[in-house]
């Protein structure tokens, strides 16, 4: 059977991760969180403090990626791949509103950029792949055969983050969320490097007025629509 590489983009918290979990499930694909990627380095830049509230040494951390081995190994409990930095299963410390506070700075070095975006090529190569991200569409697989570009307005997008913050047990506040959300939502689209756009192929879905089924039945559609166009 055909398979394909399918690439979603969007803002942060517009259920990428969610949607593309269930239908690599659904679709016996691979899934790869490349954002769990720029994350892990961010957390690597706090624990060894090139990055915090008063500085961030770009220098050291970039003289430091070639020290930074990152891993997905499926986690068949929870049913999708968890990151793996040096070894250690990192993807609880990843996923804290501390992290989110430091990601988009890291992100717009392209030193990271360009050693991540081999490694997504790399997980990338067999087909049958979905990546979410930034910068899939229009720089880690610019063929993908379905482009999808997900947005929603940024409160529905903070109080989603901000509930799954706090059923994780992290003392958050909505507005801290919200500040985070929003930017984020600047840094990625103004970065010089590849910055958050909308791929010319790419189909938008505004998904602040849907529900997770309603979103995964339309994509799962237009999944549908390009394999049987492909083969
Ligand atoms: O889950 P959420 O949508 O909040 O973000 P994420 O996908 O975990 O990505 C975290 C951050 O990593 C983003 O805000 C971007 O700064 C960066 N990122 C990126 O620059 N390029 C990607 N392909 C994925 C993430």
């Amino acid at each position: 059977m055909t398979k394909i590489t399918i690439a979603i983009d969007g803002f942060s918290s517009t259920g990428k991760s969610t949607v593309a979990k269930r239908l690599a499930k659904h679709l016996g694909y691979t899934y790869v969180d490349s954002g769990a990627m720029y994350r892990a380095v961010t957390w690597y830049a706090m624990k060894h403090n090139f990055i915090n509230k008063e500085r961030f040494d770009i220098d050291s951390l970039v003289s430091h990626l070639d020290d930074i081995h990152l891993n997905f190994v499926f986690n068949k409990e929870v049913g999708f791949a968890e990151v793996y930095l040096n070894d250690e299963n990192i993807e609880k410390q990843i996923r804290t509103l501390e992290v989110s506070n430091f990601v988009s700075k890291v992100a717009e070095i392209s030193e990271v950029r360009s050693q991540l975006v081999k490694q997504q090529q790399k997980l990338g190569k067999g087909k049958g792949v979905i990546m979410d991200g930034r910068d899939i569409g229009t720089v880690v697989f610019p063929d993908a055969e379905l482009k999808l570009f997900l947005t929603a307005n940024a409160e529905n997008r903070a109080k989603r983050r901000f509930d799954e913050l706090i059923k994780r047990g992290e003392k958050v506040l909505y507005d801290d969320v919200l500040k985070n959300v929003q930017e984020r939502d600047y840094i990625d689209s103004h970065r010089t490097d590849s910055p958050l756009v909308k791929a010319k192929d790419a189909i938008e879905i505004d998904n602040s007025d849907m529900t997770k089924d309603e979103q995964f039945q339309i994509i799962l559609d237009l999944v549908n629509k390009t394999l049987k166009e492909k083969s």
